[in-house]
């Protein structure tokens, strides 16, 4: 399978639909210019940062970087940043240095799924093995952390507690929820632990680096994590997608690895008996593919859930999230700087890829 890597600098116009969605109107098209080159800024400084004199790391560490990839939690940064002194060097720094984390993350969680491709590219685990992968998350993590310190303490804590979260996200994701536990809180929390923690940082980020005002920074960070949410319940509704070279991922990896998603959670919970028909065969073809089966006998199981009541419930909730996210940013100042965030929460949890 193959996607063409996006080019530097087309990630607003190609993904989500940013550039109609977010940025719309006459004061938004200054945002939207203002933004686009912020984001080339961010493009370059990751480039740079992402040279290592050992010339394996260097190309582990460039592969995931350079075959694309939305950059959606550097463009919230230089969103929230318009709310103080806009795209300092200081908020291209904080913002590379998140952007980094997630891409680590990206190299760990593919080794921790078992997922073979990434952003349209063979999985990095899958072209030099689970040793290598892991370590080249880990150099992006150091990397992510050399920024911070250069930024002050203050961003070396927000670095250290929301790598914190999200690894704890992904922990808690991987045991599962304890014994008579609520299965969908519970998975709830993972969401916001791994997705949000970041999305949340990378808003805030913005407005801490951009010397803006300081009440702007709890509004901004509630939006960020419920807006990751929302972003991440439609990651799972995308699981469930047949058009991989539109998500650069292949469909179900997440459930034929047998890591529970939302719309499985959701059809877990009904009675009717279509319902627990599906949940057994989705059962019965995850352990089966545990043992060694051919993944692609879920094909058809999978295919029903994604028309399932139980995923459209999952897009409700991701709207819901994302409305939870937009009433956070009340107390920010009306203007074209709301409005992009508020169209980015809907357009996180309406999105295809
Ligand atoms: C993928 O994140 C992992 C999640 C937290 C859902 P993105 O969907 O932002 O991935 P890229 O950066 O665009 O590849
Ligand atoms: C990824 O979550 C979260 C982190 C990397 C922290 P998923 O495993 O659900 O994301 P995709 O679907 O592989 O992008
Ligand atoms: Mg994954
Ligand atoms: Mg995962």
């Amino acid at each position: 399978m193959s996607r063409t890597p996006s080019a530097p600098g087309a990630h607003l116009a190609s993904r989500l639909g940013l550039t109609e969605r977010v940025f719309a109107g006459p004061a938004s098209r200054r945002l939207t210019r203002t933004v686009e080159e912020g984001m080339a800024r961010v493009e370059a400084y990751l480039a740079g940062q992402l040279r290592v004199a050992d010339a394996l790391a260097d190309a582990t560490g460039r592969y995931l970087f350079e075959a694309g990839g939305k950059r959606v939690r550097p463009m919230l940064s230089l969103l929230t940043a318009q709310l103080g002194d806009g795209a300092t060097d200081e908020v291209i720094a904080g913002a590379g240095a998140l952007e980094l984390t997630h891409l680590g993350s990206l190299y760990h969680d593919d080794v921790m799924d078992g997922a073979d491709v990434r952003r349209g590219v063979p999985a990095a685990h899958s072209v030099w093995g689970n040793n290598v992968a892991i370590l080249t998350g880990d150099l992006l993590f150091s990397r992510a952390s050399q920024i911070m310190s250069s930024l002050g303490e203050g961003a070396m804590r927000l670095q250290a507690d929301t790598f914190e979260r999200l690894v704890l996200g992904q922990m808690h994701e991987t045991v599962g929820p304890a014994e008579g536990e609520d299965r969908v809180a519970f998975y709830l929390q993972v969401l916001a632990d791994k997705t949000g923690s970041l999305i949340a940082a990378a808003a805030e980020a913005g407005i801490i680096f951009s010397n803006a005002p300081v009440a702007y920074r709890e509004p901004v960070l509630v939006f960020g994590e419920k807006a990751g949410v929302a972003f991440q319940l439609l990651d799972d509704v995308i699981d469930l997608s047949a058009d991989a070279d539109e998500t650069g991922k292949v469909p179900g990896t997440d459930l034929r690895a047998g890591v529970p998603t939302m719309p499985y959670l959701l059809l877990a919970e009904r009675e009717d008996a279509t319902s627990v028909d599906l949940r057994a065969r989705i059962d019965d073809g995850v352990a089966r593919i545990a043992d060694g089966a051919d993944p692609a006998l879920l094909d058809g199981p999978l295919a029903e859930l994604r028309t399932h009541p139980s995923t459209a419930q999952t897009l409700e909730l991701a709207n819901d999230w994302s409305r939870q996210a937009v009433d956070a940013l009340e107390p920010l100042p009306r203007g074209a700087v709301r409005e992009a965030l508020t169209r980015f929460a809907e357009a996180v949890a309406d999105r295809s890829s």
